[in-house]
């Protein structure tokens, strides 16, 4: 079927496919729920309980959109088991799955990490993913087609001093989306990861980046552009990733980064 032209006129991108969000209520995944939402697709939103459910979901609904908010920690293997049958059980279909739920996690050299701050960032930013896609892919797998886009960063690629935890994470993110892509690419399954540089959402707020100026600065300063990101310049490359524009890409992670990673 010929897609519907967008409200700008060009072809929608996304015409009735199912697209599951973790993390989807604040920052980088609500800028990717709007964009897929105006891209014509149902939205799915798994995140823990926050007092910014409504509101975001009213954001997503203004774009048209059917949305729908699922309570789910994804550190939890048997809750997102349930959310991924409760997208099915609403949608039918399963069509792009964004494992983009994380935390930053309490800084500190490795050697005075506590077990429980290592652990808590392993379990929401790797083991999250992992439960993501098992679940996903088990889905996808029965329909014979799919896209996954995980969230790594550009801490999968190089250390940050008092981030281990967090960039042991997200190192292995790009291992578990290769690895998969691999296993996946004759089935009809694509499997990406985006990695952004400092992006300005309430992750960097609550790692105390943007709230002190002289910090937010030397970030700031990380980045050859000389800015912070912008949550709607990753959804950008999450519509390239999910749609048909990447039907060649697979096992790759897209760097959007201001040029942090080419120095
Ligand atoms: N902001 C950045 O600079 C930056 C850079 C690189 C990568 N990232 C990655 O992008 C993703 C989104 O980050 P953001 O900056 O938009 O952060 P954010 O804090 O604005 O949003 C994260 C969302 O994840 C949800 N979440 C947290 N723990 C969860 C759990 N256990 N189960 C389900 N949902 C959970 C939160 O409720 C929130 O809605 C993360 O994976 C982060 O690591 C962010």
């Amino acid at each position: 079927m010929e897609n519907l032209p967008s409200p700008k006129g060009c072809p929608v991108k996304l015409e009735n496919k199912t697209v599951f969000i973790t993390g989807g209520l604040s920052g980088i995944g609500k800028a990717c729920a709007i964009a897929a939402a105006k891209e014509g697709a149902n939205i799915a939103i798994a995140d823990i309980k926050s007092p910014m459910v409504e509101e975001a979901m009213e954001e997503i609904k203004a774009e048209n959109a059917k949305a729908i908010f699922i309570e789910c920690d994804v550190a939890v293997f048997a809750q997102v088991q349930m959310a991924v049958e409760k997208v099915v059980a609403t949608f039918t279909t399963l069509d792009v799955a964004l494992n983009n739920a994380g935390i930053g996690g309490e800084p500190n050299k490795v050697g005075d990490m506590t077990e429980e701050a290592w652990l808590k960032v392993i379990g929401v930013n790797l083991n999250g993913v992992f439960n993501g896609m098992k679940h996903e892919l088990t889905q996808m797998a029965k329909q014979k087609n799919g896209v996954i886009i995980n969230m790594a960063s550009i801490l999968s690629k190089v250390g940050f001093a008092t981030s281990a935890h967090y960039v042991a994470a997200k190192h292995a993110v790009i291992g578990l989306t290769q690895t998969a892509a691999l296993e996946y690419a004759t089935e009809g399954i694509r499997i990406n990861a985006i990695c952004p540089g400092f992006i300005d959402t309430p992750l960097l707020a609550k790692g105390g980046i943007t709230d002190h100026e002289e910090v937010k600065q030397q970030i700031i300063n990380l980045h050859p552009m000389k800015r912070l990101g912008k949550s709607e310049e990753i959804a950008n490359g999450f519509i390239f990733l999910a749609c048909d524009d990447s039907s060649f890409v697979t096992g790759t992670a897209l760097e959007i980064d201001g040029g942090y990673l080419a120095q």
